[in-house]
């Protein structure tokens, strides 16, 4: 069966799936610097369940309702904090490298950030939706073939209200390794753009990701800084987080 690939580069192309019927579509949403690379990591770590939420009082109120959960995100990059809750300190930021399995194992994480929870939540009607990254990428292919999607759609978070190069990156890469396994996989332009900016970079994809303005952000933070080398890491965590109906991301297969 022919699958078509399609990929939104922009955070105004993702909040427009609300008027697109995804029910024979497959997402897999990116955002690698850094809120799908914290949910892979953390659910590797031992992670019960994440919650992507798009707004701190949503994600205080679920807090209210499971007061076990553990509070995680950012704004700005950094971890919210008293300043911007009422006075509640949140757990964890956005960092992958926090989610250690000593701080994570059994837990649900209740998470908002700028883009990547947002990405997520708007393909809520989906067939299915993926949290995808470098961290899983080769376990991202294999779980979308064996999804059978008539519509694989690629969703890149972005960067504030722009495209972002790590995520169009991983889009491509990702393309790559499909059309690699399978030439029933037609893209339309916007994967071919992808797939083309992917392969011009392959050669030295450090230099590309690390020339990404989320990334040159990180860089310039030296609490941040080596978050950028963590969400570059391929294939060390093969496993595939969906979204589930319910609104949670859990570990698939
Ligand atoms: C986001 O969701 O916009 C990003 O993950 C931002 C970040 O790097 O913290």
């Amino acid at each position: 069966m022919a699958s078509t690939i399609e990929v939104l580069f922009t955070p105004a192309e993702f909040r427009a799936l609300r008027q697109r019927d995804l029910t024979n579509t497959v997402c897999v949403v990116f955002d690698v610097l850094r809120a799908t690379s914290c949910i892979v990591t953390a659910l590797a770590n031992g992670a019960a369940a994440f919650i992507p939420m798009e707004e701190i009082s949503e994600a205080l109120a679920v807090r209210r309702q499971r007061p076990d959960a553990l509070l995680a995100g950012e704004r700005d990059g950094l971890r919210i904090g008293a300043a911007l809750t009422g006075g509640v300190e949140f757990d964890l930021g956005n960092s992958p490298r926090e989610f250690t399995r000593e701080k994570v194992a059994g837990k649900t994480i209740i998470s908002t950030t700028t883009n990547g929870t947002r990405a997520l939540r708007a393909c809520t009607g989906a067939k299915s939706v993926i949290g995808g990254s470098f961290l899983n990428l080769q376990r991202t292919a294999n779980s979308v073939m064996e999804m059978k999607a008539i519509h694989l759609l690629l969703v890149c978070a972005g960067t504030v209200e722009n495209a972002a190069l790590e995520d169009t990156l991983a889009a491509g890469a990702l393309c790559d390794l499909l059309v690699s396994r399978s030439p029933a996989f037609e893209r339309l332009d916007s994967a071919a753009i992808a797939l083309g900016v992917y392969r011009q970079a392959e050669s030295n994809l450090p230099a590309a990701f690390n020339s990404a303005q989320n990334a040159r952000r990180l860089l310039a933070n030296p609490d941040l800084r080596d978050d950028v080398d963590f969400c570059l890491r391929r294939d060390c965590f093969p496993l595939t987080p969906v979204l589930g109906t319910d609104g949670i991301v859990r570990r698939w297969g």
